[in-house]
């Protein structure tokens, strides 16, 4: 072997190395969440979380849409580590973008209920990731097994979930690209839009498809009701996010895309590229189920903390 052949051959060997390093790196922590990881230390704990949603949502409906979105704005800030539970000054929940989350007292709840069978034992990262599916079982979607094993961050910032978070007013490349850095590929971003199948939107994140010129590509009935909700450009009140089933988690969210009746600019634009078109398709019917499942498995493992790193609160909004 010539000399310049044994240099290639050596680059290529550390190339290899390090792309095995990195890819064993970024699968370690996906690694160590197992389903079941309180069967021994805590294993009533995913029926107390359900039955807790039950009540919570039992009393108020609104829970089931606020925990789902919870869990992703936890996981896209910092990772799902529950840094959007925190209450400290200038945390991620009084970041502008955040300003309608809710659901904290559900999860507070829930986490009030499982520290009295398991003290100290079920993080808060954890406890979310079970709530929200148990708030799209509860409002008739499929269940899944939830992986767990996380631990609690102790970081929360006011200045991240703008740059972190997707927009409504975004491309369809513009989505691509926010949830690529979220390890979410096309497939997995339009499943999880899917969410949008219940609860609201304030009229501030619509008015601009109303006013001053009307979105032309929204027909003339649905601009009708849109206006009727929204009366003007400063109106504060809430729209449906699913004209049809609003409260019902199923697949109608694809059915009004498919029909241009999608409620938020973002949910319309996945009609425009052709990939994400087609998983509109492919979303819309029974095949939603499995597919918004398996997304969200993927999302709920971005850069989850494992082993020594953070910690285990004992109230969801205060780090210990
Ligand atoms: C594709 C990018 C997304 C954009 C641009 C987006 C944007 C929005 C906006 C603007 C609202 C209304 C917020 C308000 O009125 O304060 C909303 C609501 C909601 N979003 Fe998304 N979202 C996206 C993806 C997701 C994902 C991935 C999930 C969950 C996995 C989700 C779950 C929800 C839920 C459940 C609501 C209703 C919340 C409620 O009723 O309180 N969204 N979203």
């Amino acid at each position: 072997m010539g000399e310049s052949q044994g240099t290639l051959v050596g680059v290529a060997a550390i190339f290899l190395t390090v792309a095995v390093v990195t890819l064993y790196m970024s699968n370690a922590a996906e690694a160590d969440l197992v389903v079941g990881h309180y069967a021994n230390s805590c294993p009533t704990v995913e029926t107390i979380i359900a039955d807790s949603m039950k009540n919570s949502i039992a009393s108020d409906s609104t829970v089931a849409p606020g925990v789902l979105r919870l869990a992703f704005h936890d996981c896209f800030v910092r990772g799902c580590e529950a840094s959007v539970l925190l209450d400290k000054a200038n945390s991620e929940k009084t970041a502008p973008i955040n300003v309608n989350l809710h659901g904290f007292e559900a999860i507070d709840a829930a986490k009030a209920a499982v520290e009295k069978a398991c003290p100290g034992v079920v993080s808060c990262a954890d406890i979310l990731q079970y709530a929200a599916r148990d708030a799209v079982v509860l409002t008739g979607g499929q269940s899944w097994d939830v992986f767990a094993g996380r631990r609690d961050g102790t970081e929360s910032n006011a200045a991240e979930p703008a740059t972190e978070l997707p927009l409504q007013t975004m491309t369809v490349s513009q989505l691509l690209s926010v949830f690529a850095l979220k390890n979410l590929n096309a497939a997995h971003m339009v499943a999880l839009s899917g969410s949008h199948s219940i609860g609201v939107a304030h009229c501030s994140f619509v008015t601009d498809r109303l006013y001053p010129n009307a979105d032309s590509s929204i027909p003339a009935d649905l601009l009708a009701s849109m206006k009727a909700s929204c009366p003007t450009a400063a109106a504060t009140t809430q729209l449906n996010l699913d004209e049809q089933t609003p409260n019902t988690f199923d697949s109608k969210y694809f059915d009004n895309i498919i029909n241009n009746r999608g409620l938020l600019a973002s949910d319309q634009v996945l009609l425009d590229d052709s990939l994400t078109a087609s998983e509109v398709q492919a979303n819309n019917g029974a095949n939603f189920g499995t597919k918004f499942a398996q997304a969200m498995v993927v999302m709920a493992r971005y850069q989850v903390l494992i082993d020594n790193a953070g910690e285990i609160r004992t109230n969801c909004r205060n780090t210990l």
